[in-house]
Formats: structure tokens, C-alpha cells, sequence
């Protein structure tokens, strides 16, 4: 989705917008622009259509646009196409008010024919020329200044939106604005900025103030001052950002995947640690930090997980493992269907809302809803502060770090080890495990950084492979029970990245429709992990091999037999059979990895995705 930047300080404002705005590229954008104002000259605007590296062309690198406060923008069209005068900033008739926006101005015609009454044209279709215009209008209406403005123009507008403005009469100051989607304010000695995420702003500052929802701020060299929807001063605390400025960093790895992929060892260890503690003689899953209590979950009739892409795919193996060690049942949602649902939640329900960003629009409808009908919610989130991280009633965090690639990996995976720790708690607490099984489940939870760091070893095999099925038409993901869940990463990791249609299947499923795609040469993707439903998923794949399928297992170790029906195999460390997610994605992730590598394609950002949907 759009990204914002914005910038006050002594420096030379174009270059830090830029370079905000590279670190921000993973949200997918196809066009960005900047305005930037020195002293009291006039506010300049540049724009381009594409990446960013025209933009940087354009202004040489910042250099054609002096002036040290500016706000910068990458847009990802939703109203209007990709073009130079959809591009942000967008400018009122006479220049008086800049603006770069986020989110969906859900009323935006009807506030545009308010508009085109009282005079005013408009020369792009977006919805934020007419934001940016609403607010000129009630500056020069009431003549009251910016926190006038600002104020009456959020009331009237529906939808969600960050927004970053500038007033041609104020010239040492921006102004920041934000309903329902992400931007963040960090402020070091003299100088402030503004972003919609972390790690745009990661370099310069770790003091961070999250703005509130209906809240806005106004961004001086070094200053921040917030309010609320009536204009009054409202007073925000910072919070100081853990993440260190090089986990926004390539680190030599060529892309950002691929580092993530090889951070996955490192942040399911952390996410674990963060939650198993030891006292003298035995460990135990401490839940203390989310504020869920052994009662509640002791009291707990039903679970509802809602997310959105991989987070949902988390969701799904996530099901299998709570039902089958806590005896709970368990419901799992797309955010942006139960959202739209009357679901039936109240006491004794809870529900666990799984999002990597925090910010992903549904997922958060999904939450407010929940909510709403009064009942428990969880959050599993990686973005501090973020949106569903302030909102739900309990946060358990995932410490996977800034994931800066479009593909979620190492997010995933800290989801999983975070959910396992709760239905391994659950399943304890509610008396359906032993001590000496919780135990037991607490050793092999510890021992999966090993065994996807063991995973990981094998990588030549899989880019040898995919550089042989280069020109793939259509592969076939499947598996039964939690392999099945797995079978859904693996698919959406190819699908995403390397353009090459897949499909997740049931193992069981396939003979309802889907076989009738397998042709000759078809890769068809077993995975095989679940001991007791081992054969039967060698069953079908076994028909898919009658009818011409190039069958490829992922499974464990020890089922050597298989390399007399597989075409090709992929061995994985054996885990516990709750936990085996986690492993068998390893392959998967680099399999999606270097199918796009063999194809030439941008790895960590796919053609139309965002990382970050904060738009319906
Ligand atoms: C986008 C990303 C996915 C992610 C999904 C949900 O589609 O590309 O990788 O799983 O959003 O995002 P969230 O931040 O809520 O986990």
C-alpha cells in the first residue's frame, strides 16, 4: 500500500525523503513524488510514474529540490490509474495546501461535488486531490488556521487515511494526520519525521510516537504537538524501537527474502524464549506479558482465529495443533469474510487475530467486531504499537523483526512457534496434557530452530530444481491435515514471487476436480509428515503420477521408501508431528525463492502485491 514520508529538521530534506522512501519500496507502489519547501519560498512538487529510482533520476538524488521540511509519497493505486497526475503530493488550486495520503476516502465523490460547487477543479482522479482540497476549503472558510482545518475536514470524511500536509503559510512545519491506517512520528535533537512504518525513519531515530485513531499532530524541527478531533492538545508518550537500524539491511544477501528465510533459526528461537521460562526443576510457557490468564483459558468453550494471506495459513495449522492438545474448538476465518459475518462469539470465546504489520484493514475490521460482541481477543503481532497491537485486550508478540519483503517467511514462522506455545499452554492448563507431556512438548517446540536451521542446508538442491522446471505452467501443492496447511504456504509462496500458478489441495480433494489439470510433467508437491496419514497422501500422489505428474515430497527423514516413488525428494529433520509447519515451509519458501530468481522476476517485490493491505 502507499507509503508516507515527511520531514523537518536542518538537513536537507529531499535526500532523507528518498531515502525513507526506498525503505518503505516493500509496501508495492508503482508511482512516488516528493514536495519540498526551502524557508518561505514556494512549495516544489516532483512526481514520476514507476519506481523510485525515476524519481531519485529526476531530482539528482534530492539535489534539484532544496529545502529542509517536505513530504514524500509511493503510491499504490486504488482511484485512478498509475500516472503522473494521480501521483502524490497533490496540490490545492493555488497552492496553499500539499498533501500525500493512505487509505480509501470512502465518500470522496460526494465531498468532490461539495467541491466542485463551491469552484474548485480537479486534475487527477484520487480521492486525496479531494482530501487535500477539503482542507483548503475550510482553511479559507473560517480562516482559523491548520487545526481548524485539519479537524473539520476529518469529520467529514469517511474511510481511512494517514495523511502528511503542508501549508504554504506555514513554512517550518508539517502536519500529520491519521484514521485506521499506519504512520508513526519519531523525533531525535531538531529534527522530526514522519512514516507509515519502522524502518523508513529506523536510521535516524528510535524514539517513536504512535498517533492515535482521529488523532493529528503538528511536526516542527525537533517538536511534535498531538490533537485530538476537537482541536484540543492531547499529550502522547514515546516508545523506544528495539529493532536495531541493520535488521532493515540487506545484510549481503541479495534479496530481503532470502535473508529473512535465513533469519527464521534466530526469531522462532527468540519468539520461544519469549515465552518459556524455566524455575529450578522444569520449564513452563509464560503468558504473563499478554495479560491471558490460566482461568480464562481454562474457562475457554471456543476459539475464533481471523487473518488475512499467510497469517490465515498459521490460522489453519494452528487449528489442528489446539484442537488436538487442548480440546478446544477451533474456527478459522479470513478477516475480510468474518468481518462481514453476524458470528456468534460473547463469554467463553476468544478471539485470536494473527497479523505480521498490525495495520491489514480486515484484520483489524475483524478484531473491532470482535470487540464489539464483547468478547476476549488475542493479537499475535510483530509490529510494536501497531493498530491491532493497541487494540486487542491481550498482545503476544512475535519477535521476528522488520520483515521488509513482500513474502512473508520468517513472520510466518514466529507465528506458528507463538501458537504452538499456546495451545501447548492450553492443552496443560486444561488438564488434557500430562506434566511429563508438556515437557515433552516444551523440548521439541526448543528443538525447531534446529531443525529449520537443518532444513535450511539443503537449499543448492531446491535452486537446481527450480532452474530445470523454469518454464512451469501450473504446480499442485498437497497434503492432509496439518501438511495440508503447509500445502497452502508453499503455494501462495510460489503463486506470489515467481508467477507460476499453483494450487493447495487436500490430498483427498483432488479426485473431486483437480486432477483433471495434471498432465504430463505437472509438478505435483506431496507433503508427507503426519505418520498415520503417510500412505494415504502416497496414494494420491501416486495417481497424480499415473497421470503424468513429476511427483517432488517434502518429508522426514526417515522415510527413505519414498525415493522409490518420488521424482524428487526433500528430506526434512523429524519434530514432533504438531510442530511440523515450521519445517516443512523451509523448502517451500525457497522453492517460491528460486522459481522467481530462474525467472528473472523482483523477488521481494511481486508485481501488485503489498506488504501491507490497509485498504479493504
Ligand atoms: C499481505 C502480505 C502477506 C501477509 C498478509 C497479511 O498479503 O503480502 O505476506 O500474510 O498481507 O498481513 P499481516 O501483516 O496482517 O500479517
Amino acid at each position: 500500500m502507499c507509503g508516507i514520508v515527511g520531514y523537518a529538521g536542518g538537513k536537507d530534506a529531499a535526500g532523507i525523503l528518498l531515502e525513507g522512501l526506498s525503505k518503505l519500496e516493500y509496501r508495492g507502489y508503482d508511482s512516488a513524488g516528493l514536495a519540498v519547501r526551502d524557508g518561505s519560498g514556494p512549495v516544489s512538487v516532483c512526481k514520476t510514474k514507476g519506481r523510485l529510482s525515476r524519481l531519485y533520476e529526476k531530482t539528482e538524488g534530492g539535489k534539484t529540490m532544496p529545502g529542509h521540511i517536505g513530504i514524500g509519497h509511493t503510491r499504490w493505486a486504488t482511484h485512478g490509474e498509475p500516472s503522473e497526475d494521480n501521483a502524490h503530493p497533490h496540490v490545492s488550486d493555488d497552492g496553499l495546501v500539499t498533501g500525500v495520503h493512505n487509505g480509501i476516502i470512502e465518500n470522496y465523490l460526494e465531498l468532490k461535488d461539495k467541491l466542485i460547487r463551491k469552484g474548485y477543479c480537479f486534475y487527477s482522479a484520487t480521492d486525496t486531490e479531494v482530501a487535500v482540497k477539503m482542507v483548503d476549503y475550510y482553511y479559507k472558510k473560517y480562516g482559523l488556521g491548520p487545526i481548524d482545518a485539519i479537524a473539520k475536514t476529518m469529520v467529514r470524511m469517511r474511510g481511512s487515511y494517514a495523511m502528511g500536509l503542508m501549508f504554504s503559510d506555514y513554512p517550518d512545519e508539517i502536519w500529520a494526520v491519521r484514521k485506521d491506517s499506519p504512520l508513526i512520528i519519531g523525533v531525535k535533537d531538531g529534527e522530526t519525521f514522519i512514516a507509515s512504518d519502522v524502518p523508513a525513519i529506523l536510521k535516524y531515530t528510535k524514539k517513536v510516537y504512535y498517533i492515535g485513531n482521529l488523532e493529528f499532530a503538528r511536526i516542527r524541527p525537533g517538536e511534535v504537538t498531538f490533537y485530538d478531533l476537537n482541536g484540543e492538545e492531547i499529550k502522547i508518550e514515546p516508545t523506544e524501537i528495539t529493532w536495531s537500524a541493520d535488521a532493515a539491511e540487506k545484510d549481503g544477501y541479495e534479496h530481503f527474502m532470502m535473508k529473512e528465510i535465513h533469519e527464521q533459526p534466530r526469531a522462532v528461537k527468540d519468539t520461544l524464549h519469549s515465552l518459556i521460562a524455566k524455575d529450578s526443576d522444569r520449564s513452563f510457557i509464560d503468558l504473563s506479558k499478554t495479560g491471558l490468564t490460566d482461568e480464562t483459558i481454562r474457562s475457554l468453550e471456543g476459539i475464533t482465529i481471523c487473518a488475512c494471506g499467510s497469517a490465515w495459513h498459521v490460522g489453519m495449522s494452528a487449528q489442528y495443533v489446539i484442537e488436538d492438545l487442548a480440546r478446544i474448538p477451533v474456527r478459522v476465518e479470513l478477516a475480510s469474510e468474518f468481518r462481514y459475518r453476524k458470528p456468534i462469539l460473547g463469554k467463553g470465546q476468544l478471539v485470536i487475530v494473527i497479523s505480521q504489520s498490525g495495520e491489514t484493514a480486515d484484520s483489524l475490521a475483524a478484531l473491532r467486531l470482535a470487540k464489539e460482541s464483547g468478547t476476549e481477543t488475542l493479537g499475535v503481532v510483530n509490529v510494536v504499537g501497531s493498530a491491532i497491537a493497541r487494540e486487542a485486550d491481550h498482545v503476544l508478540y512475535t519477535l521476528a523483526g522488520p520483515e521488509i519483503a513482500v513474502a512473508t517467511t520468517k513472520a510466518y514462522s514466529t507465528q506458528l512457534a507463538a501458537l504452538y506455545a499456546l495451545a501447548v499452554k492450553a492443552g496443560h492448563v486444561r488438564g488434557v496434557i500430562s506434566e511429563e507431556q508438556y515437557q515433552y512438548y516444551l523440548d521439541e517446540l526448543q528443538k525447531l530452530p534446529d531443525a529449520i536451521q537443518t532444513a535450511l542446508s539443503r537449499k543448492e538442491d531446491i535452486q537446481r530444481f527450480a532452474a530445470e522446471h523454469v518454464a512451469t505452467k501450473d504446480v499442485f501443492f498437497i497434503g492432509r491435515n496439518i501438511d495440508y496447511t503447509s500445502a497452502l504456504e508453499g503455494s501462495l509462496k510460489m503463486k506470489e514471487i515467481s508467477y507460476v500458478h499453483s494450487e493447495a489441495y487436500a490430498a483427498g480433494e483432488l479426485k473431486h476436480g483437480t486432477i483433471s489439470l495434471v498432465e504430463d510433467g505437472t509438478p505435483v508437491i506431496g507433503i508427507l509428515t503426519q505418520p498415520d496419514l503417510y500412505e494415504k497422501t502416497l496414494s494420491n500422489m501416486v495417481e497424480c503420477k499415473a497421470r503424468g505428474g513429476y511427483l517432488v515430497a517434502v518429508t522426514t527423514e526417515d522415510r527413505q521408501d519414498i525415493l522409490n516413488t518420488a521424482d524428487f525428494v526433500l528430506f526434512i529433520p523429524k519434530t514432533d508431528p504438531h510442530f511440523t509447519a515450521s519445517v516443512t515451509v523451509v523448502p517451500q519458501q525457497l522453492l517460491g525463492y528460486y522459481m522467481s530468481c530462474s525467472r528473472g522476476l523482483d523477488v521481494d517485490k511481486p508485481r501488485n502485491l503489498a506488504k501491507s493491505v490497509t485498504v479493504e
